[in-house]
């Protein structure tokens, strides 16, 4: 009889402190040992000349959503995770999108209903909460956080979706009071909509001018102000798609000042400009995004950052609209104005792929900073490690094996999304994951799906220790309890 259900047999296993040479053994779908020539497996998988990472985890994706115009994402919860499965991927966490007026508990249930006979790999949610209402933030939200949604993420931009400061105050005591995470979207509602009806006015329709009115300084000033208003309710945040040097040298600066202000960026930020955008014709249409690419000078800065610790994720935003359908970007015609093009890219399927060649291979991150970038410190701040995110014994077996060496030329025709496009097509690159477990069971190899619609499971997730509070005041009054210091009238309380 076979000592393991699977082992995994002489690969260079990566954490995201450690690189070692082991084979991994796997009972009922968890890692039981790691070590050197373990006994015999029910199946053994030869990952000799093989890197092998804990599976991506993809913390923001937009799966079976209506975009905030009404645009419904190309993917649903099958394709979705049918191609993050081939990009290695194990866990995606997308979002439950409240728009004003819905019930959050509902909201919810609607999404679950859609994920769960379809999703191929695990996955959680995020809440997005645009009606902070107080029936919402005094009732649903406390109860949802219990019930193992543990994120939300708010908007400072987009009609639908936009609070104001005074909400974003609210909803930042609700996280700090029950240890949730909220996820910014940081860009300056007004200097957008204000740029946008200057530049229509101008006759200035087509895509290169959503670039233009997305300014980085819009970035920055919501993103500063993200940050103040975190820092005056005392609770950790974590400012998603992060684009250009402002932003995150806003980042930079408050976590050299000690506040727990997490980053994200994502592969648009590292491999498309605003020049993508100025492609002829409606084509553009394909690269845009909030926050747009921007220049050159950028990516550099971006990869900086990825390389000296300001952001502490990279998750691919996959936002996919098709191009060429009435339902995705070109859903208001072929030469719609700028403002009316849904927004948002692909990228479940390349995230990793497109890190580990341009970031591993040219020798811009090493491998562990890969691992915690693409997976591990994903699932610590969204209270899922290390059951996610990790190879240790306990955790699931969700593994990447990688060919370090695999050429591959990115082309729609080889990708497992709905899309009808990918934003980086005919980019080469150099390694490549040709096979993904979930739980220890093949869910892609060799670059073809061989898992099946609904062996997904939902994760609840855990409060993260990421959420705890600093214990630093600005002001000596505490707005959770109304308790004020007595004999202290300053606003510099630590
Ligand atoms: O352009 C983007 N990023 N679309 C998706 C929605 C969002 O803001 O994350
Ligand atoms: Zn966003
Ligand atoms: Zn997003």
């Amino acid at each position: 009889m076979a000592d393991y259900d699977l082992v995994v047999r002489n690969g260079t296993v990566t954490t995201a402190s450690d690189v070692f040479g082991a084979d991994i053994g796997v009972i009922d779908g968890r890692i039981a040992t790691i070590g050197a020539k373990l006994g015999s497996g029910r199946r053994e998988i030869n990952a000799e000349g093989r890197i092998v990472t804990p599976g991506g985890v993809d913390s923001h994706c937009h799966i079976e959503q209506r975009s905030s115009m009404g645009v419904m994402t190309a993917d649903d919860f099958f394709t979705a995770t049918r191609s993050a499965a081939c990009g290695g991927t194990t866990t995606v966490i997308p979002f439950a999108a409240q728009y004003r007026g819905m019930s959050l508990r509902q909201v919810v249930k609607d999404y679950h209903a859609c994920a769960e006979s379809k999703a191929a790999i695990d996955y959680a949610f995020h809440l997005i909460i645009s009606d902070p209402s107080e029936q919402v933030t005094g009732q649903e939200l406390p109860a949802l956080i219990k019930d193992g949604y543990t994120s939300f993420k708010i908007y400072t931009t987009y009609d639908a979706l936009k609070l104001d400061d005074r909400q974003i105050l609210e909803v930042l005591s609700v996280a700090r009071s029950e240890r949730a995470l909220v996820m910014v979207h940081a860009e300056n509602h007004d200097v957008i909509s204000w740029l946008t009806d200057k530049m229509l006015a101008a006759g200035h329709a087509s895509p290169r001018f959503h670039a233009m009115a997305h300014a980085p300084i819009a970035e920055r000033e919501a993103t500063s102000r993200a940050i103040s208003l975190a820092e005056l309710v005392d609770v950790p945040i974590l400012i998603v798609h992060v684009s250009a040097r402002e932003a995150m040298e806003q980042i930079r600066q408050a976590k050299a000042r000690g506040l727990k202000v997490y980053g994200e960026t994502c592969p648009q930020y590292l491999f498309l400009t605003a020049n993508d955008l100025d492609r002829p014709g409606f084509e553009g249409a394909k690269f845009m995004c909030s926050p747009p690419p921007r220049d050159k000078a950028n990516q550099d800065v971006i990869w900086q950052g990825l390389a000296t610790g300001v952001f502490d994720v990279f998750s691919s935003d996959h936002a996919g609209y098709r191009y060429d359908d009435p339902e995705g970007k070109m859903k208001h015609g072929r030469n719609a104005p700028f403002k009316k093009v849904a927004n948002g890219v692909p990228g479940l399927e390349v995230r990793t792929a497109l890190l580990f060649s341009e970031g591993v291979g040219k020798g811009r991150i090493d491998l562990p900073q890969f691992v915690a970038l693409t997976s591990t410190n994903a699932a610590k701040l969204y209270g899922l490690h290390p059951r996610k995110g990790t190879i240790a014994v306990g955790s699931d077996a969700d593994l990447a094996i990688w060919d370090p060496e695999k050429e591959v030329t990115i082309q729609q025709s080889m990708i497992h999304d709905a899309m009808d496009y990918t934003p980086y097509e005919g980019k080469s690159i150099k390694g490549w994951p040709v096979m993904t477990l979930v739980r220890g069971e093949v869910v892609a190899e060799g670059g073809e799906f061989v898992g099946a619609a609904g062996r997904g499971r939902f994760l609840k997730c855990n409060i993260s220790p990421a959420t705890a509070p600093l214990g630093r005041r600005t002001i000596p009054f505490d707005p959770a309890t109304g308790v004020a210091e007595p004999g202290r009238h300053g606003d510099h309380a630590h």
